[in-house]
């Protein structure tokens, strides 16, 4: 009788905070562990922004999977993801230059979305408009929102369209509706975008499109179920993070998909018995860029910014500088209970720029502490924080972790403390931006 295989699994990174945990390295960190043989976006577009470093080299990705530098796994883009194109053929060039040619082993899924040439343009219209009554969201500007707004209303481009005899057709019908909401939007707002600055887009975008044609475009949830039967595991990588989720972050300041773990079954196609592990990565502070209230952030100016430039805060896909605030433990918790993150990372250990640090521990609004996450992040009014002490520079490259300073390994087992209920392992601290700086804290 012939031998069965051992069906392969799907674990699955994503970040508990508001983005730009490092989660990029900790994939990396994964994959060099062999267990995998694909990684694997599900959800997002090129409003994510994932630096790897490996040796010399340094690559900031946005859309590519994060496993790039690693020459034998295979990438997937599901079909969840909205798929910025000339930011794709552009990773793939540089990847190019820097010895890797990921062609061969990289694959679309023929359900994922297309990103029009106008979808960034609308984009900023959308922010003009929200500008204009209030708030902005402080999207990255990659067209995300208008991209899944069009899927949604059934009207968008998938990759697959790209093959067929009609997409010219279907991409003129859509770019019509598209140029009509850009007149009303100078019609009733005055926000214009200059014509050549259209022109110049499409005329980029549709030679990218050829390009795009001659790419391994397929039924993406059929190859990973093949996969899997064959025994082999695949690591889904989340971009953004919960606090992002269109329905559980901080509605509307979120992006437009789904980042919690929940989605790697309908972004990749598979049931949701193929998920094995998740992982949640933090940072040892938090961060949080674009609009919205952000209840943990640094109160004094002086302190964000020695944080802001120590850990390097600024965005990896717009330049923004991120704001900077305290590790908040009262929206870990939140993230921790919907994410069902059982392992976690926590990254930059070795930023710490004060003697004295603060955790949020709770959120208050008026007097009253509140005892469930809020709908909206500005009821709260005020942070419940513990002080702990600090480390300074200590930990910097920290390899080992019976060489970690005192004050950093008491912040860790605080942690735990602190999470205890969850029954969570911290698998892995960062004290620096290479693959080896780190050390393992739980067995
Ligand atoms: P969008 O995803 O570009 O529509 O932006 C929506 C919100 O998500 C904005 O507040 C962005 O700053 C935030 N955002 C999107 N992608 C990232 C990311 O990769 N890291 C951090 N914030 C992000």
């Amino acid at each position: 009788m012939k031998k069965k295989n051992k069906k392969g699994f799907i674990d699955v990174v994503v970040g508990l905070q508001w983005g730009d945990e490092g989660k990029g390295k900790n994939i990396d960190e994964l994959l060099s562990s062999k267990i995998y043989s694909g990684v694997a976006r599900f959800q997002g577009g090129a409003n994510a922004g994932h630096t790897i470093k490996s040796g010399k080299i340094t690559f900031i990705g946005h859309i590519i999977p994060s496993g790039c530098l690693q020459k034998n796994i295979e990438l997937y883009i599901g079909n969840g993801v909205v798929v910025d194109i000339i930011s794709l053929i552009k990773e793939i060039s540089e990847l190019k230059k820097l010895g890797l040619n990921v062609i061969p082993r990289l694959y679309l899924s023929n359900r994922a979305k297309l990103v029009s040439y106008l979808h960034p343009f609308l984009d900023q219209a959308e922010e003009y408009f929200r500008s204009k009554g209030g708030d902005k969201v402080g999207t990255t500007g990659r067209g995300i929102g208008p991209a899944y707004s069009d899927i949604r209303a059934r009207r968008g481009l998938l990759i697959g369209d790209i093959l067929s005899s009609d997409f010219k057709q279907k991409e003129a019908s859509l770019a019509k509706f598209h140029m009509n909401l850009l007149k009303m939007y100078e019609r009733e707002y005055g926000f214009k975008i200059p014509t050549e600055k259209i022109t110049e887009a499409r005329i980029k975008w549709l030679e990218t499109i050829n390009q795009i044609k001659k790419l391994k475009i397929c039924d993406l949830s059929f190859l990973i179920q093949k996969r899997l039967s064959e025994g082999k595991n695949i690591l889904a990588e989340g971009a953004q993070a919960v606090m992002l989720d269109i329905d559980f972050g901080d509605y509307p300041n979120v992006t437009s998909s789904n980042t919690l773990p929940a989605n790697v079954c309908l972004g990749l196609g598979m049931p949701h018995t193929t998920v094995r592990n998740v992982y949640g990565v933090i940072k040892a502070y938090t961060t949080k860029v674009g609009g919205g209230s952000f209840p943990a952030r640094i109160k004094d100016e002086k302190m964000e910014k020695l944080f802001q430039d120590a850990g390097h805060e600024f965005g990896a896909t717009t330049g923004r500088p991120r704001m900077c605030g305290w590790l908040d433990l009262f929206a870990l918790r939140y993230a921790i209970k919907l994410s069902g993150a059982n392992k976690i990372f926590i990254n930059k250990a070795d930023i710490c720029q004060a003697n004295k640090i603060k955790v949020v521990t709770g959120y208050r609004e008026a007097k009253k502490n509140l005892k469930e996450f809020p709908l909206y992040l500005n009821q709260v009014t005020s942070v419940i924080t513990e002080e702990i002490s600090g480390w300074g520079n200590a930990n910097y490259g920290v390899k080992d972790k019976k060489k970690v300073s005192r004050e950093l390994a008491s912040y860790l087992k605080y942690i735990k403390n602190k999470l205890s209920d969850f029954n969570i392992k911290i698998i892995s601290v960062g004290t620096g931006p290479d693959r080896e700086h780190s050390f393992g804290w739980d067995k």
